[in-house]
């Protein structure tokens, strides 16, 4: 057992006070849960203490809060280690290094209705349903079952294991700045929709969801809600897998995004460094190299870029020659032949690597192994678990 000090940001709305801040000491062994903590203090010191939760084991999604500052299930979280970010945090701002107080709040970017129990209607469920998440097949219905072949459903396993606990919205850094940003929750469930074999209206949902003004373009790239996400969905990872679907529909991208994407992949490929006035060039006027195939979209764009492109020159962090899309130099020939291996291996092994499936990046498959190909060990923060 070991003494904790829990620092819960509180809001009685029928004491018609705003919110403030209250510490409650618990006594815990620090595998339990930052859950266990708040219902500890809840049970001995104050009975009005609002939390919700239900199954204890990560699986019924009721638990979302804010733990020291970042968004995440109160029961899957140990005490003893939120201790130790506390810790650290004090220390880099300078406060004391032990027995920190661990700050508690009620989860972000949705309205709180007492203590740490948020409003999940208005933000979250309502743009869960915002998405269609349900099948919309055409024809008649089978006889029984629709009948798939599981490899066809692989591909959205990963958001099938959402569990609905809003700690991806609670966490994102764009629906902060714009809160009509159909988000991360919903726009992963809508990956698993437009994944579906048995769907037929993908091209519909896809055309949705690229026009609307909040949709999958709004997506700053972030990162926060991959953090954040306690069942490994990834879902800023769906929403790449979104805009791809979009791009290969020959939907346009009002931010080039995926043109921009594929314009890395081509400059690389030619150069084997990265070109930026080449990259611009080809973001929103694909081309030839060195030679502009101008689109009127291209040219508006490319003109809009000017002042982007005159800064570093005017303060002669470029030169012109860098400007001058083509004419800054590549690799050497012996060089650019293992870059071109590299897009060989690519292109022959063109598969998404998909780690919730196929389980710990760093794992080779035996042919890259005997190829003597390296990948990184580095862990994604995605868990091999097939959540509900
Ligand atoms: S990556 Fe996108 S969806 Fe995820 S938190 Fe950031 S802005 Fe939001
Ligand atoms: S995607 Fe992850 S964080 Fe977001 S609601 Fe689903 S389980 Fe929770
Ligand atoms: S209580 Fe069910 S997920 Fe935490």
């Amino acid at each position: 057992m070991a003494d904790y000090t829990i620092k819960v940001r509180r809001f009685q709305p029928e004491s018609g006070e705003g919110p403030y801040w209250e510490e409650f000491n618990v006594d815990l062994d620090p595998s339990l849960a930052v859950l266990d903590g708040l219902l500890q203090a809840k049970d001995r010191d104050d009975g009005s203490l609002a939390v919700r939760c239900s199954c204890r084991a990560a699986i019924c999604g009721s638990c979302g809060m804010k733990i020291n500052g970042q968004s995440g299930l109160g029961c899957k979280t140990q005490i003893g280690e939120a201790q130790e970010l506390a810790n650290k945090k004090a220390s880099v701002a300078g406060e004391r290094t032990e027995n920190a107080p661990i700050v508690i709040e009620p989860m972000g970017n949705m309205p709180v209705i007492k203590d740490l129990i948020t409003d999940m209607e208005s933000t979250h469920w309502t743009k869960i349903r915002r998405v269609t998440p349900w099948l919309l097949p055409h024809g008649d219905p089978p006889e029984r079952e629709y009948v798939v072949e599981p490899e066809s459903m692989i591909d959205i396993t990963q958001s099938m294991a959402c569990i609905q606990c809003g700690a991806c919205v609670s966490s994102c850094l764009s629906m902060e700045a714009d809160p009509d940003f159909i988000g991360p929750a919903a726009l992963a469930k809508a990956y698993r929709f437009v994944g579906d074999p048995r769907d037929a209206e993908t091209a519909e949902r896809l055309h949705d969801l690229a026009e609307d003004p909040h949709g999958i373009y709004d997506c700053t790239h972030c990162f926060s809600c991959i953090d954040a996400c306690p069942k490994g969905v990834a879902p800023m990872d769906q929403i790449m897998r979104l805009r791809r679907r979009a791009g290969e529909e020959g939907i346009e991208d009002p931010n080039a995004g995926h043109a921009h994407e594929m314009a890395f992949v081509k400059v690389i490929e030619k150069k084997g460094l990265l070109d930026e006035a080449l990259l611009v060039q080809e973001s929103y006027a694909p081309g030839v190299k060195g030679k502009l195939k101008p689109s009127k979209r291209g040219l508006t764009e490319t003109i809009k870029s000017l002042p982007t492109i005159l800064r570093p020159l005017r303060k002669r962090k470029v030169k012109l020659r860098q400007a001058i899309p083509g004419l800054h130099h590549g690799l050497p020939k012996d060089e650019m032949n293992d870059v071109k291996s590299i897009y060989k291996h690519a292109e022959e092994h063109n598969e998404e690597f998909n780690l919730y499936i196929k389980g710990e990046e760093g794992e080779l498959a035996e042919e890259d192994v005997e190829k003597g190909i390296e990948r990184s060990t580095e862990p994604a923060g995605q868990e091999a678990d097939n959540g509900q």
